[in-house]
């Protein structure tokens, strides 16, 4: 048996959690050979109704669930803890965009950035749920000096998964036939799902749809889906969330498929022209615990026109929070040195690729 990896959760009595913790007890997230202490982590309030949730967990006898443990305060619930699945917020309801949850929510995340920076493992890989989730991410992670920001992400996965059922439906095919759809940008309105380095059974998809029906259907109905859940449920979506949080830790922590594409919210380090300094989704492949941008991928000017709209409401929401980054962590969000690539050798005598070689010059394993 390997050794149980630390697990923080935020917002564990929530909606999204209530889905979430049942799948990582169970080995969706780590993997089947990997066991889990769960670090829970509520309100004060909400304790009694977290310490239900953990009884149903024990009572699943999960054979890879080795402990819970439950907090009331992030500083004492992030100690040690390798993986942080930043959920509690407060959601939206109907009527409103995930901007306006701006004010209400920023504060909790300057908060779990310095408990992080303090209390987490030195490795930890940070996963922010919680909306507005890009900008989120980049509050977390300015609060956190001693972390990398390439510690930090932000989900787009959902929007990813909801791009890949929606073109599978649409072609009469299954998710599993559909690869390599992109999400760039923020993880709001603005998002652009893109098809354009898609395949539907190895085939391009824009082959294979009607670009009428690419644009004026497809894009809006990507872009709009939390609202018409919302609209339909009365609640945001919780059980997609949830499968989309296992999805991207699993890629990260157990690597993507070869050739295989997804879409991750990561710092941008000014790839695909995009400003430098915020959270941002781009087409990544991982390994060894890594991301790494997918490199060179061609940019119509229908894309560049969908990616710079959404870079804009970023800064946008970035200009609104400015008072919770503080200026010491502006240079390393600035200057991204840690260039993920993968297939490099590391030579204890320093000896290996150059100083002005793009491959990782450090040897953590982020
Ligand atoms: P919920 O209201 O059901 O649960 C949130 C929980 O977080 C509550 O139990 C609350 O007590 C707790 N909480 C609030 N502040 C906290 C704090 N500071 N520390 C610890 N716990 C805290 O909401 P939900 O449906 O689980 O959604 C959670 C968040 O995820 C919302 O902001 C929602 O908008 C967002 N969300 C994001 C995506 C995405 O794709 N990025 C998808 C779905 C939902
Ligand atoms: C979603 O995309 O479903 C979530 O971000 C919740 C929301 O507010 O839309």
């Amino acid at each position: 048996m390997r050794r149980p990896v630390r697990i923080a959760v935020t917002g564990a009595a929530g909606a999204i959690s209530y889905s979430l913790l049942f799948k990582i007890a169970a080995g969706e997230m780590m993997g089947r050979d990997q066991p889990v202490i769960l670090q829970l982590i509520e309100l004060p309030d909400a304790m009694e109704s977290l310490r239900g949730v953990a009884m149903e967990l024990e009572d699943c006898a999960y054979p890879l669930l080795h402990t819970i443990t439950l907090h009331d305060n992030v500083e004492e619930g992030f100690s040690n803890c390798h993986f942080a699945l930043l959920v509690g917020a407060r959601p939206r309801g109907p009527g409103m965009e995930r901007s306006d949850l701006i004010e209400v929510n920023a504060e909790i995340f300057a908060r779990q950035g310095k408990a992080l920076n303090d209390f987490a493992n030195r490795d930890v890989k940070v996963l922010v749920t919680g909306n507005p989730a890009n900008t989120n991410a980049l509050i977390a992670s300015r609060n956190a000096p001693d972390l990398s920001p390439s510690q930090f992400t932000c989900l787009t996965r959902l929007d990813h998964n909801r791009a890949r059922g929606m073109l599978a439906s649409q072609c009469g095919v299954t998710a599993r036939d559909i690869q390599n759809i992109i999400i760039w940008g923020n993880h709001s309105p603005t998002q652009y799902p893109d098809l354009h380095h898609a395949t539907v059974f190895g085939v391009p998809a824009m082959g294979q749809i009607d670009t009428a029906w690419y644009r004026d259907q497809f894009i809006p109905r990507v872009q709009e889906r939390g609202s018409e859940i919302i609209k339909a449920r009365g609640l945001s979506s919780a059980a997609s969330a949830a499968q989309a949080i296992v999805d991207q830790m699993h890629n990260w922590s157990q690597g993507t498929d070869p050739g295989e594409i997804v879409s991750m919210g990561i710092l941008s380090d000014g790839s695909y022209g995009i400003q430098k300094g915020v959270f941002f989704s781009f087409p990544v492949r991982c390994n060894y615990g890594r991301y790494q941008i997918v490199h060179g991928l061609d940019i119509s000017d229908f894309s560049r026109k969908q990616l710079t709209a959404t870079e804009l409401e970023l800064l946008e929401e970035k200009s609104v929070v400015e008072h919770l980054l503080p200026k010491e962590t502006e240079a390393s969000h600035m200057n991204l040195t840690i260039c993920l690539k993968s297939g490099v050798t590391l030579y204890a005598d320093g000896s290996g690729p150059s100083a002005e070689s793009k491959f990782m010059n450090n040897n953590r394993v982020l």
